[in-house]
């Protein structure tokens, strides 16, 4: 944490509250004294926009449920009445539908700016490794949120994706029967699903504490990848990280709260206003945007691999995608944290992003004539961007000069003006 605490009970029953349980003192030493590098930009408000949508999903999601049928003749007719009849219902499911996009673009831009800074290096390894398994943890909940409503695409996007779990031999079937209750998607599965997506959430909920307890260990990363190394490379995290963080989140809710009130079913697909029918299979089965990358990927092995067929193929290709993520702090060996100051690797992560949404568009396209051809290269792409860019660039590139300190980095970029805190601040400019 942030060493000596200065917490200083303000009346009689904190300092009561402070000798039997030093909650108040966790929250001062840990929301408002913490030192935080002065050079944060807005990429690293992100981590608190997330805990405000996992918040207000989890309370949405509670009073959605008091409401909603988790039966397979009941479910669709008890959402529309939940957005006909339950006061405000329509705003709380819409909060709830949009808030998971959000949730999720949220989540990419935290993640993107994570690969961007170098944050997963030493020593915040755990701290990347909590975050990949709140990523897994994230999908499969949106994923089971999405077979709630009981629509064609929910019915089928169920039935495509669990039945890839056949792919796997011998043990493939029995795990797929198991996520469905059944042999195929039905009323016992939609049950599953609903529990499990009310319990996720709360697993998320505790993975998010060991992932801000992690962070509070070692201390955020900073634009220039230069650890902190005196009290004038940090501010105090109220009023500076506060004030900029809620600045950050009102923008965004107000993003958020333009789609719920004018746009409410813009990310959202048509088909699933039309209840299920296990006897009318949709045009084209998509996922939700969010997915649609590694839908890409899973589609894009159209031939077997020696003994592994292309359907295996592609599920082991869809889950390596997130796999290999685990892996990026040992797949790094650049000694320069931030890609600000490595000029090579800047280039190939921006091309990294654009391929990643190509991938996301070729994911809505159907699989059938260039489309695969275009998501194998993507593919390659992707997994040769971690398995031999990242390894091998770092041990090639000549990296920038590094600044001396947060401070002096600080300083160079405002002329010289003298920091406002802190007497230990190099007042050298650089050019
Ligand atoms: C519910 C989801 C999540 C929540 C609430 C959350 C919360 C936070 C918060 C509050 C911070 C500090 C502020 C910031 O740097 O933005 C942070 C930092 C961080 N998060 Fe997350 N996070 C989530 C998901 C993820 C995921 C999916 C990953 C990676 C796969 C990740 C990786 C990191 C890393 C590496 C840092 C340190 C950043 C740095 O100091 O450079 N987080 N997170």
């Amino acid at each position: 944490m942030s060493g000596q605490s200065s917490y200083v009970p303000e009346n009689g029953f904190m300092r009561w509250l402070d000798a039997r349980l030093p909650l108040p003192r966790m929250v001062y030493d840990s929301f408002v004294a913490y030192p935080v590098p002065r050079n944060l930009n807005y990429a690293y408000t992100f981590g608190g926009i997330l805990g405000l949508f996992l918040v207000l999903q989890i309370l949405t999601g509670v009073v959605l449920a008091m409401h909603y049928a988790a039966n397979a003749s009941l479910a669709f007719a008890s959402v529309e009445h939940i957005v006909r009849d339950v006061n405000w219902g329509w705003m709380l499911r819409y909060m709830h539908a949009n808030g998971a996009s959000f949730f999720f673009i949220a989540v990419y831009i935290h993640i993107f700016r994570g690969l961007y800074y170098g944050s997963y290096k030493e020593p915040r390894e755990v701290l990347w490794i909590l975050g990949v398994i709140i990523f897994l943890l994230m999908m499969a909940t949106a994923f089971m949120g999405y077979v709630l409503p009981w629509g064609q695409m929910s019915f089928w996007g169920a039935t495509v994706i669990t039945g890839f779990f056949t792919a796997f031999p011998g043990i493939g079937e029995p795990i797929q029967q198991l996520l469905l209750g059944g042999f195929a998607v039905d009323n016992a599965t939609l049950n599953r699903f609903f529990s499990l997506h009310y319990l996720l959430p709360f697993m998320i909920f505790g993975v998010v504490i060991l992932h801000v307890w992690a962070l509070h260990v070692s201390g955020q990363t900073n634009p220039t990848g230069v650890e902190v190394k005196t009290s004038a490379d940090t501010v105090p995290f109220t009023p500076h990280a506060t004030i900029k963080d809620g600045f950050a989140m009102l923008v965004f809710l107000a993003i958020f709260v333009y789609f719920v009130f004018y746009l409410p079913n813009y990310m959202g697909h048509p088909d699933n206003y039309i209840e299920a029918n296990s006897l009318k299979t949709p045009a084209h089965i998509v996922p939700e945007w969010y997915f649609l990358p590694f839908y890409a990927m899973l589609r894009a092995i159209t031939f077997n691999i020696g003994p592994i067929d292309s359907k295996l193929g592609g599920v082991l290709v869809m889950f390596g995608s997130i796999i290999v993520l685990f892996f990026v702090p040992w797949l790094d060996t650049s000694r320069v944290r931030s890609t600000s100051y490595r000029p090579i690797y800047r280039i190939f992560f921006w091309i990294f992003v654009v391929n990643a949404i190509i991938l996301g568009w070729l994911g809505s396209r159907p699989a059938e004539g260039i489309y695969p051809i275009l998501a194998l290269i993507g593919t390659i792409y992707y997994f040769g961007h971690f398995l031999i860019l990242l390894p091998l660039l770092g041990l090639i590139e000549t990296p920038k000069k590094l600044p001396g300190s947060i401070s002096e980095a600080v300083l160079a970029k405002h002329g010289g003006a003298t920091l406002p805190t802190g007497a230990a601040a190099s007042p050298e400019k650089k050019g």
